[in-house]
C-alpha cells in the first residue's frame, strides 16, 4: 500500500452506492481511529455519532443543503463538541490517567491545576472553538484511515449544525455537531470521481529553509 498513491484515490464523494454497506471490522477501525486521534493535553472534548438509520439521515437532508451523500452513504459519521468543558471532565481525565499508568496524584497535582485554570479563564464560545479546532484534527485522522483502508468519504461543513443537533438530540447529551463524514463506497457512475485533482503545485505550499 502506498499512502500518496491512496490519498490521489481518495476524492470528496458526492454520489455513494447506496447498496455497499461498511463491513463491522471497517466500521470498529474506524471508531479506533477516531478514539485514538490526537487531542489538546489529550482531554478528548469529542464524541462521534455513527447514524446508520436511514429514516433519520432522510430527514437531515434538507438541514445539509440537500446533499445527498448525508442519506445515500453506508454510514454518517458526526464529529461532535461538548458544549462546555468543566472542571469535572479535567479531573475525570486525570484520574484515568491515575488509572491507566498509576501515575502517582503528587505529579499529576500541578497539570491538572494548570489545565483547570487554564479552562475556567475561558468563555463557553472559547472553550467550544478550542475543542471544535480538535474536531478537524479527528476529521483528519479518519480521511486518511479511509483512504489507506479503501473507504470512501466525503468531509462536511455544510450543513446546519442547530437543526443536527435537534434531530439528533445532541444538546440532551452534552454535544453540539460540528463536521460530518458520510462514509461509504462511492457509486459507478459519481462524475466527480473521474475528476483530477486540482492542487497548487508543490513548490507553492511547501517552504523548505
Ligand atoms: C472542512 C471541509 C469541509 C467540506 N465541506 C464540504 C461539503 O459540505 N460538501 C462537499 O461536497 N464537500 C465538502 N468538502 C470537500 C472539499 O470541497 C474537497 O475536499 C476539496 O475540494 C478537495 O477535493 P478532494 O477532497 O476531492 O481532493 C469539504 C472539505 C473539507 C476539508
Amino acid at each position: 500500500m502506498d499512502i500518496i498513491q491512496q490519498l490521489q484515490w481518495r476524492y470528496a464523494t458526492k454520489a455513494f452506492n447506496t447498496s455497499k454497506t461498511l463491513s463491522k471490522p471497517q466500521l470498529n477501525t474506524l471508531k479506533e481511529a477516531f478514539n485514538l486521534t490526537a487531542t489538546s493535553f489529550g482531554l478528548q472534548t469529542l464524541s462521534l455519532v455513527i447514524v446508520e438509520n436511514k429514516t433519520i439521515r432522510e430527514s437531515l437532508v434538507p438541514y445539509a443543503f440537500n446533499q445527498k451523500q448525508v442519506v445515500e452513504a453506508s454510514h454518517l459519521l458526526v464529529i461532535c463538541i461538548q458544549d462546555n468543558i468543566e472542571a469535572s471532565d479535567v479531573t475525570e481525565y486525570y484520574n484515568n490517567i491515575k488509572t491507566i499508568r498509576n501515575t502517582p496524584e503528587t505529579i499529576l497535582k500541578p497539570y491538572r491545576e494548570q489545565l483547570v485554570g487554564m479552562m475556567d479563564v475561558k468563555t463557553i464560545e472559547q472553550r467550544q472553538q478550542w475543542s471544535k479546532n480538535q474536531a478537524y484534527i479527528a476529521l483528519g485522522n479518519l480521511m486518511t484511515v479511509c483512504a489507506i483502508e479503501g473507504i470512501d468519504a466525503c468531509p462536511m461543513e455544510g450543513f446546519l449544525p442547530e437543526k443536527f443537533d435537534e434531530t439528533l438530540q445532541l444538546k440532551q447529551k452534552g454535544l453540539k455537531s460540528v463536521l460530518l463524514l458520510p462514509v461509504g463506497f462511492r457509486a459507478d457512475n459519481d462524475f466527480f470521481a473521474t475528476l483530477k485533482k486540482v492542487r497548487k503545485p508543490i513548490n507553492e505550499t511547501i517552504i523548505e529553509l
